[in-house]
């Protein structure tokens, strides 16, 4: 699977913009403020109908437009596959080709694409929400019910959370805690066996980047010596008091496990940036696996708080994966790659494809005429 055409309108700073990545690595290179999140934010939102930096999306929409669009053709086993998204004040409006009934889901399926940026590193050092999101990505894409799962665990949250703000009876309350309770353990469940089957990766992944040994534990976000549903009933008064359920699957976490030594190393921004890519990279090749393609890996200025050794194995890795690779940098920096990227330039928002082999050698002697 490759995105072999993207065109972007009225997206951030960007112009109306189209490109023709390559299957393999592309760069997109430019000067500060020159458009290249920007790009990437774009490519990543047709894949996710929102935006990985979390911004909202009528931030997102160009000062002075009121709407943007984005189209994509994706190539998935030999066949073309057509993906838009346009989004304007009235909200996100997302087709696969020309059908709007899947949503954000549906984009996701036929763009699935894991992203590193500069806030990589929220994921380690971060709160838990951004693991328990990492983790809950992984589980869609390796556990095909888990979606319809999450959602109505999330309703019946929700709708505890209602009935504990007093705006239901107790009988409803009891009623939404047996559902709460039901999906609850569900979710549990699907998050352990997916980390389970995930572990040997992300040891494998985090231990190639950091040099060292990385575990991983998942907290079910609530007493392990109890079931959820006691959980809850020891927790009850003080649900009843702050109106919001404490304990349950959307208190979880992905907890990390190394040594003091690592410890220690891993106070430096630039360590904490190598095992999350770490992380992301095994999630990128766990998906590959289980949908028997590769991925779209959107890397954001990859050289960012890296030394150049560091760097060189994070990119090592990410070419092992055979994901299609779009990144960002500064300079012309086709080095990063194993092989020749395909090439472009941003300046201003507008987008340009760079000459084969890098930038021109200044002449001493004039053209002939
Ligand atoms: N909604 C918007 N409309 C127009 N320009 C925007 C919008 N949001 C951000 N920008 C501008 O986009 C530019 C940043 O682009 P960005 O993609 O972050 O650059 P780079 O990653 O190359 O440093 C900034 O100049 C910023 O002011
Ligand atoms: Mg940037």
């Amino acid at each position: 699977m490759s995105i072999s055409r993207f065109t972007a309108q009225g997206f951030r700073c960007l112009g109306t913009i189209g490109f023709e990545p390559d299957s393999d690595y592309t760069l997109i290179y430019g000067a500060n403020a020159s458009g290249k999140t920007s790009l990437l934010e774009a490519l990543a939102y047709l894949g996710r109908g929102k935006s990985f930096r979390g911004a909202p999306p009528t931030n997102l929409i160009q000062h002075g437009a009121h709407e943007f669009v984005l189209f994509g053709q994706i190539e998935i086993w030999g066949r073309q596959v057509r993906v838009g998204v346009r989004n304007s004040r009235a909200g996100l409006e997302a087709k696969v080709d020309g059908d709007s009934s899947g949503g954000a889901a549906a984009l996701a399926a036929a763009l699935p694409l894991q992203v590193i940026d500069p806030d990589v590193h929220n994921l380690v050092s971060g709160g838990p929400d951004e693991r328990r999101r990492f983790l809950d990505w992984l589980a869609f894409h390796v556990e095909p019910e888990y979606l319809a799962l999450w959602r109505q665990f999330r309703r019946a949250l929700k709708q505890r959370n209602a009935a504990l703000k007093g705006n239901g009876s107790r009988e409803s309350l009891a009623a939404w805690d047996t559902e709460f309770c039901r999906l609850g353990e569900r979710v549990d469940g699907v998050r352990k066996a997916v980390l389970e089957a995930a572990l040997e990766t992300l040891q494998a992944h985090g231990s190639g980047l950091l040099g060292a040994d990385i575990d991983f534990r998942y907290a079910s976000g609530w007493s392990k010596d109890s079931s959820l549903r006691e959980a809850l009933e020891q927790h009850l008064e003080r649900d009843c008091v702050l109106g919001t359920t404490q304990v349950g699957p959307h208190r979880a976490d992905l907890r990390l496990i190394y040594d003091e030594r690592q410890a220690r190393r891993l106070v430096s921004r630039g360590q904490q940036k190598l095992l999350a890519s770490a992380m992301v990279l095994a999630a990128t090749d766990i998906a590959q696996t289980v949908l028997e393609r590769p991925l779209l890996l959107l890397l954001d200025d990859p050289a960012a708080e890296l030394d150049r050794v560091s760097l060189g194995r994070l990119m090592g890795q990410v070419a092992e994966l055979g994901s299609q690779v779009i990144a960002t940098s500064l300079e012309r920096d086709e080095s990063l790659f194993p092989a020749a990227p395909r090439v472009f330039h941003v300046e201003q928002g507008e987008l340009r494809a760079a000459a084969r082999g890098g930038p021109r050698p200044v002449r001493n002697t004039p053209d002939r005429p």
